[in-house]
């Protein structure tokens, strides 16, 4: 039987530039773990080929190029993703239906050739070939999420449907943008993956919360039931270049109005909690989390720990960005929660990330690109 060596697992080898002998093994280009099975299968006398037969020193090989999907890749977070895919040389197509993002989020990666953009709905199937799926559309920010709250269920709960059936028919793994808010307002703290949440369910926020919890249910019930090679990420605040300056989030809220010297609005008194993770940091998680092993699955915490109030934000962007605004306080809303922190002690254990960049250089970098929104 022939033993390829482990670190061979995931590479193409090139072999227009093989030797005779050895382009017995194909004409055409075979990915390693597959010819291992097939020799496996086939026994080696079928194919020819003995086990003194070696991969030759100096075969070109190529890390695998792999087909990716990232749905709602012309947002915020699915723009930084497929930047980084494209960056690291993979295929990869992005679909969005432009609700809250943009083309200008991937203007600069259509000159690539190994990127793709097609609008498309993920409320409606989908019929493409793939390797891996990043399922990130959905309107995140409460007043997107809020306009046609309708639609946002859709989108969650059909979303999922359209890309888990996908994934079966591909055989493909297939990642879920899951969120925090699936904790509602919680009654522990920090929130660890085992708790199941204190969500109202017939409340304004409810399209998103329930939307992705239901989600949530349809990935572990495709897992179970199919198999389906599935990783839930839950994702907390993330902030960074390219958030929707009109998306009322409240680092998006507050940049805005510094920069313009308007009043600074903290909802409540402002003891209330938050954690912010720099996009880039996320990115890194959400990959890391995609490139585990099968049996790892989730759902896992990505955030960022440090907790802030909302007061010391305002506060901190002030100062930043070096403005005059005052801040003013308003009523609650309904629903917001109080505390909000990620337990990553998964996330630190199984996939050794934890976010490393401060708030101070992520409100830097974010204050910059938004300088260009203020009027
Ligand atoms: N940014 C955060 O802090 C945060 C926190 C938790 C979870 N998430 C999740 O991460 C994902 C991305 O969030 P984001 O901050 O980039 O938000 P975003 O609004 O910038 O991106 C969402 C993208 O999905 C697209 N979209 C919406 N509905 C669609 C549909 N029906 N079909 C196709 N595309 C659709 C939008 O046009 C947009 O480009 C979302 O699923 C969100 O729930 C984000």
């Amino acid at each position: 039987m022939l033993n390829f060596p482990n670190y061979l697992d995931g590479y193409f080898f090139d072999l227009a530039n093989a030797s005779a002998e050895s382009k017995v093994l194909s004409t055409c280009y075979i990915p390693c773990v597959m010819l291992h099975k097939t020799l496996q299968v086939q026994h080696a006398k079928q194919l020819k080929i003995t086990t003194s037969v070696r991969i030759p020193a100096g075969w070109a090989m190529k890390r695998m190029r792999k087909r990716i999907l990232v749905t709602g890749g012309a947002g915020f977070l699915g723009s930084h993703l497929c930047g980084r895919l494209v960056a690291r040389g993979d295929d990869v197509l992005c679909i969005d239906n432009f609700f809250t993002g943009a083309k200008d989020n991937v203007a600069k990666l259509l000159a690539h050739s190994n990127f793709e953009l097609m609008r498309h709905d993920v409320c409606m199937p989908l019929y493409v070939e793939v390797d891996e799926i990043y399922n990130l559309a959905c309107p995140a920010s409460p007043i997107h999420y809020q306009y046609d709250p309708v639609q946002t269920t859709k989108t969650s709960v059909h979303g999922a449907i359209n890309m888990l059936g996908l994934a079966k028919r591909l055989g493909a793994k297939i990642l879920q943008a899951s969120t925090s808010e699936i904790y509602g307002d919680p009654t522990v703290h920090p929130q660890t993956e085992d708790y199941w949440g204190h969500v109202n369910p017939i409340g304004p926020r409810a399209c998103y919360d329930e939307g992705k919890r239901c989600a949530e249910t349809l990935f572990f019930d495709y897992y179970r039931q199919h198999r389906l090679s599935i990783k839930v990420a839950r994702i907390f605040n993330t902030y960074g270049p390219r958030m929707h300056p009109n998306d009322g989030r409240v680092i998006s809220n507050f940049i805005m109005a510094a920069l313009r010297g308007d009043p600074i609005t903290v909802y409540g008194d402002g003891k209330q909690t938050r954690s912010f993770c720099y996009v880039e940091d996320l990115i890194e998680g959400l990959i890391r989390l995609m490139e585990t092993e099968e049996s790892l699955i989730g759902p896992i915490n990505l955030g960022n720990p440090n907790e802030i109030t909302v007061s010391e934000l305002a506060i901190q962007i002030i100062a930043s960005a070096g403005s005059r605004s005052k801040i003013t306080y308003h009523p609650r809303p309904i629903d917001d929660p109080m505390q909000r922190q990620p337990d990553i002690t998964q996330a630190k254990k199984l996939l050794e990330w934890y976010p490393t960049i401060t708030l101070e250089k992520g409100l830097a970098h974010t204050i910059e690109y938004f300088r260009d929104f203020k009027e």
